[in-house]
């Protein structure tokens, strides 16, 4: 953060900055740390932070500074334990010449390390994060001029670094300055200023003049004067032509205006100026950044009545797949558009093969809209692992057609999945739920899900709006197709009475509060289903780990009597999805199976299926709807389920120990 001209105290530079990283404290959450003069750091919340500050007795909070800048950050972390040590800043020595923040992974930071460990310098931390704040000053040390820009010297360091990065570098040789920089990772500057902006982009300067396209620009043009704010955790997601910044809330309060940046854009701040690098320009390359103006409603990011994001979350489903379908489908003439399709849907339809990379919860909306996809499109569908995919070096031809699902958009591994795609010439389409991420940038086509900020760590309304989204995808394949129209107006009805049916499920909230209540000191919970609820089980039981640390798996019950049937006694508590699909009978036998071993399930059901019900336990009883959708009506009991149970057992649902909400690492 820096003002160019209004003196601010020690006190409401720290304010600025732990309002910030509270904000974001959700995307990663390990170890919090500030930095103005003093290097502050501590691990555990942004709470542990701040009470750490208020013990800083040195510190005159009201002294004040006419040039201030500050950085701060939260980590989540993949070199070394969360500690003191370990957060960031990191520093090139100690007495701090060179700080620097970074999310991402440096892939050759051991040979950096070896290096510069043979030119002298000892590392303290177990990151990857403090070779580049060695490195910078071994280059800053070695430069070969004394003019030597800060944005230059950055650009250079960022020359020697392997991986994904975004960092933000302050230094005592730069003072009242910063300079951010990105590749692979997003980073948005927040621009704010008293006077009206006078020009809504901002030139690039290239350092090598040769091939820049337009030399006349006055240096006036090329530079932003006002406030900036950096802000490298972020996620947009778009609600009809309206942009919503989510994590960019930790600017929101503070302007509206902002400007994302591209790979290795090099962005420096110098006494409330703003100017943006890169070596040279190629090919294809704008030569500006607009700033954009973000249109947030504040309560998207508050929690309203609610106790937490998740519960939240859970709760606007109803809304949230209305909105998914928005303008899309047509339920009076059965009728689906996908705009950000249209140009490539014909190529589409003549694919060789469907294949559906993500993962976590996206992977299992994949799943669980695979059937329908094979049923409509007739294409094989493959559903992957992005990490597995990659790992097994997976076979894609140009003909192929790969889905990439995403709700941040910015998962490393899917991304990578996508670069990897593309190289082969297959035809890739994104479905994130966040405009301007990495993957719906480098996809070709795509469809937004528009479900609305997702804040909670653990995925729920996205879930049920990337399910809707591939539904629709799957409708929009065989519109042409006389011979589907009877199935095809089956689902699009069923999606007319969806938001409705989602409510009358939300409805069983406090019986499902009460089946927590019995279940919250057990240890382990299985999830057994089979055909379209497989992904229910896979989803339910990755939302009882993640949050509420029990052990939970998802068994698709096909698979019961290989194997997991031995796990099943009268004590292990056992969920079972019993749906009227042509699954039924089949599932009747498991439920047998499971009741012979003296188990007691507790079934999801249809709710007159009375026939269920005496064999089970318990039961959940929801409402009916087309086969292929009933999958979102099953999995928000086991949503609701798993957020009880976290609060009964004490757990902060929206921040689920070691886990991030955007994982840009592979
Ligand atoms: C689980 C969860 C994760 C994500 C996964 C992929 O609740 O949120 O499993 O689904 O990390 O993230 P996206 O969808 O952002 O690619």
């Amino acid at each position: 953060y820096l003002n160019y001209h209004v003196p601010r105290t020690r006190r409401e530079i720290l304010e600025i900055l732990l309002k910030g990283l509270l904000r974001l404290e959700y995307r990663g959450y390990d170890s919090a740390n500030a930095r103005s003069i003093q290097l502050i750091k501590q691990s555990g919340k942004v709470k542990a932070l701040d009470d750490e500050l208020t013990k800083q007795q040195d510190m005159d909070m009201d002294v004040e500074f006419d040039v201030h800048l500050g950085i701060a950050h939260t980590r989540w972390a993949t070199h070394g334990a969360p500690s003191p040590v370990n957060s960031h800043p990191q520093r090139s020595d100690k007495s701090n010449e060179f700080i620097v923040i970074h999310n991402g992974i440096i892939t050759n930071y051991k040979d950096l390390q070896k290096f510069l460990e043979s030119k002298g310098y000892e590392f303290e931390s177990e990151t990857d994060t403090e070779t580049i704040a060695k490195l910078v000053k071994y280059m800053y040390d070695n430069r070969e001029s004394e003019d030597l820009s800060f944005a230059t010297l950055v650009e250079r360091v960022t020359q020697q670094l392997e991986g994904a990065f975004v960092l933000v570098f302050k230094s005592v040789h730069y003072p009242g300055e910063a300079v951010g920089t990105r590749r692979g990772g997003p980073l948005l500057i927040g621009v704010k200023s008293d006077h009206k902006l006078s020009t809504d982009h901002i030139p690039i300067l290239y350092r090598s003049c040769k091939l820049l396209g337009n030399c006349s620009l006055s240096n006036q043009s090329r530079q932003l004067f006002g406030e900036c704010f950096f802000l490298g955790k972020w996620e947009l997601t778009t609600s009809l032509t309206w942009i919503h910044c989510c994590p960019g809330s930790a600017v929101i309060e503070h302007t509206n205006r902002v400007i994302f940046l591209e790979d290795d854009d090099v962005a420096a701040v110098t006494a409330g100026r703003l100017t943006i690098h890169r070596i040279k320009r190629t090919a294809g390359d704008h030569p500006a950044r607009a700033i954009q103006t973000l249109q947030m409603e504040l309560q998207q990011i508050m929690k309203g009545n609610y106790s937490s994001f998740m519960q939240k979350e859970i709760f606007e489903q109803p809304e949230s797949v209305v909105n998914t379908m928005r303008g899309r489908v047509n339920f009076n003439d059965n009728t689906v558009t996908l705009g950000g399709l249209k140009d490539h849907i014909k190529e589409i339809q003549r694919c060789r093969r469907l294949i559906l990379i993500a993962c976590g919860t996206s992977y299992h909306a994949g799943v669980a809209t695979r059937q329908v996809l094979e049923e409509l499109t007739e294409l094989p569908v493959m559903v992957e692992l992005a990490s597995d995919f990659l790992d097994r070096n997976t076979p894609v031809f140009r003909d192929d057609v790969c889905f990439f699902i995403s709700q941040s958009g910015e998962t490393a591994d899917s991304l990578m999945a996508l670069r990897y795609c593309k190289e082969r010439g297959a035809l890739t389409v994104g479905v994130t739920n966040t405009v301007g991420s990495s993957i719906s940038r480098e996809t070709d086509c795509g469809v937004h899900i528009n479900a609305g900020p997702e804040i909670g760590v653990a995925s729920t309304k996205a879930y049920t709006s990337q399910f809707v989204a591939l539904i629709m995808f799957a409708l929009l394949m065989c519109d042409d197709r006389i011979s589907m129209q009877p199935r095809r107006c089956e689902i699009i009805q069923g999606l007319r009475v969806l938001p409705d049916l989602i409510k009358e499920v939300l409805g069983l909230d406090d019986e499902i509060q009460r089946l927590a209540a019995e279940l919250y000191q057990q240890k382990s919970v299985l999830i057994m289903g089979r055909g379209y609820h497989y992904a229910t089980c896979l989803e339910g039981a990755l939302k009882i780990k993640e949050i509420t640390y029990m052990h939970s798996e998802g068994i698709l019950a096909g698979e019961l009597k290989h194997g997991p049937l031995a796990l099943v006694d009268k004590l292990m508590p056992v969920i079972m999805i019993i749906m009227r699909d042509h699954t039924y009978t089949k599932c009747q036998n498991a439920l047998q199976q499971v009741v012979a071993r003296a188990g007691r399930p507790i079934v999801i059901c249809d709710k007159d299926d009375y026939e269920t019900a005496k064999s089970s336990s318990r039961t959940i009883k929801v409402p009916h709807c087309v086969d292929c959708l009933q999958g979102i009506l099953s999995v928000i009991p086991l949503q609701l389920l798993s957020f009880h149970l976290a609060v009964l057992r004490g757990f902060d649902v929206d921040c689920p120990r070691n886990l991030a909400k955007s994982v840009t690492v592979e």
